[in-house]
């Protein structure tokens, strides 16, 4: 199935809400989420083996959205996981993911009774142990997160499977802790996961990787343990420039199936930006035009405390005026507004005519976009539309002055 992108969050519609709403705004495509969750249940089958990744895009309207297809969720942190159920999502389709965790998220999880609690250091397992002791009713499902040692070849701020990474168990350490688990009354061990890291722009790192599971599987086997699932994280790249293509689900699906032909093992997918990148914009006003080194650059009234990608990892994603085409062959860099010479939302693009007082469309932000943006410099965060059939609607307000101090004291 093809996505195509941008169909519906046409220019027209983005300057009308930005008219009423003002800019910068954060504008997502219900229909565009829809078509990212069915391209992962067409190519895996069983919905509930699908657990969006809750931080890529975490607004509530967006998780019921996501949720009604009726996939499940990973959540990183109690914030998260509590996000997810304010959503309506049940616990038992939240996945608490094997990121790095106090012992009372995994107590809380453990309690909670969600659908799986991964953990990826000895203390959480430590801490899933004494939460099982306590708990009444039928045992938590839990598993391990595994370094594989693989590189993902994504932004090394991304890369979270290498031998060196901070998450998870070394493979000569799984052993141990599964024992450790399945001695215990309160817990099974089910599943063993990774996640290699995010933003991969090829699918041959999965394969090595499973393979690493695979032979830790047979060694439990021959223990006498069962590992019934593994945990493939997420990871698929979106090719956020003019060209490219985005990785195919199906195409992973069709990987993992070639290597656990043969087993009953069962498989967990989260996927959080090849779900949700696609279906948001950010729409911004060009503030004014300046030089810089003989340079031309558009100063904007959003920048990198709305949406930090280029900021952090350099990401270049499209930006296209709303009004008029692109033209010449004549690149500007687009900055923000902020105090900080590194406060940009792209450089290079071909945006030669944009004049002060003109929209901005920053395609491609539903993932890692508002879930990233701070009040640095007091400035209140933007506010999140939900665009459907039916119209659009306001699923997040612009945060007021008032809102910056919320929670603080004079004295
Ligand atoms: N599962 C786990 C355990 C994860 O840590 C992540 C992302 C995912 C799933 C979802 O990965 P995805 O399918 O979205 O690649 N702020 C960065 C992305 C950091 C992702 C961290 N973990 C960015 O803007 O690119």
């Amino acid at each position: 199935m093809t996505v195509r992108p941008h169909a519906s969050l046409d220019p027209e519609l983005l300057a009308a809400i930005v008219r009423e709403q003002g800019t910068p705004t954060y504008v997502y495509d219900a229909r565009i989420l829809d078509a990212g969750v069915l391209r992962w249940i067409h190519a895996v089958g069983d919905p509930s083996h699908i657990c969006y990744a809750v931080k890529a895009n975490y607004n509530l309207g967006v998780l019921a959205r996501l949720a009604s297809h009726g996939i499940g969720f990973e959540a990183s942190t109690v914030g998260e996981m509590a996000r997810a159920l304010a959503a309506g999502v049940p616990a038992r389709r939240i996945v608490l993911g094997g990121v790095p965790k106090p012992p009372e998220a995994v107590t809380e999880g453990v309690r909670r009774g969600l659908d799986l609690v991964v953990l990826q250091a000895a203390h959480e397992v430590e801490a899933a142990v004494r939460a099982g002791d306590s708990l009444e009713g039928p045992p938590a499902r839990v598993g391990l997160r595994v370094r594989p040692g693989i590189r993902a070849g994504a932004h090394p701020s991304l890369e979270t499977g290498r031998a060196d990474a901070k998450f998870g168990f070394g493979p000569s350490e799984i052993m141990d802790a599964w024992a450790t688990l399945a001695g215990a009354k309160g817990v099974e061990p089910t599943t063993l996961a990774f996640h290699l890291g995010s933003g991969l722009d090829s699918l041959e790192p999965y394969a090595g990787a499973i393979d690493v599971l695979l032979g830790l599987v047979r060694e439990l086997a021959s223990a006498g343990h069962r590992v019934r699932e593994l945990d493939l994280g997420g990871g698929l790249g979106v090719a956020y420039g003019e060209s490219g293509a985005d990785l195919e689900p199906a195409d992973l699906v069709r990987i993992v199936r070639e290597r656990l032909d043969g087993t009953d093992l069962a498989v967990r997918y989260e996927p959080g930006r090849s779900i949700a990148a696609r279906a948001g914009t950010l729409v911004t006003r060009v503030l004014y035009r300046r030089e810089r080194d003989g340079q031309p650059a558009l100063v904007c009234d959003g920048g990198f405390t709305d949406f930090g990608r280029y900021s952090l990892y350099g990401a270049q994603h499209r930006i296209e005026p709303l009004e008029g085409p692109l033209e010449g062959p004549d690149t500007v860099e687009v900055l923000g507004p902020t105090c900080e010479s590194g406060d940009k939302l792209g450089t290079d693009r071909p945006l030669h005519g944009v004049q002060p007082g003109d929209l901005l469309a920053v395609r491609d932000v539903g993932a890692y976009g508002f879930v990233m943006a701070s009040n640095y410099n007091a400035r209140p965060r933007p506010p999140e539309i939900l665009v459907d059939d039916d119209g659009w609607k306001v699923v997040r307000e612009r945060e007021s002055l008032e809102d910056l101090w919320r929670g603080e004291a004079v004295g």
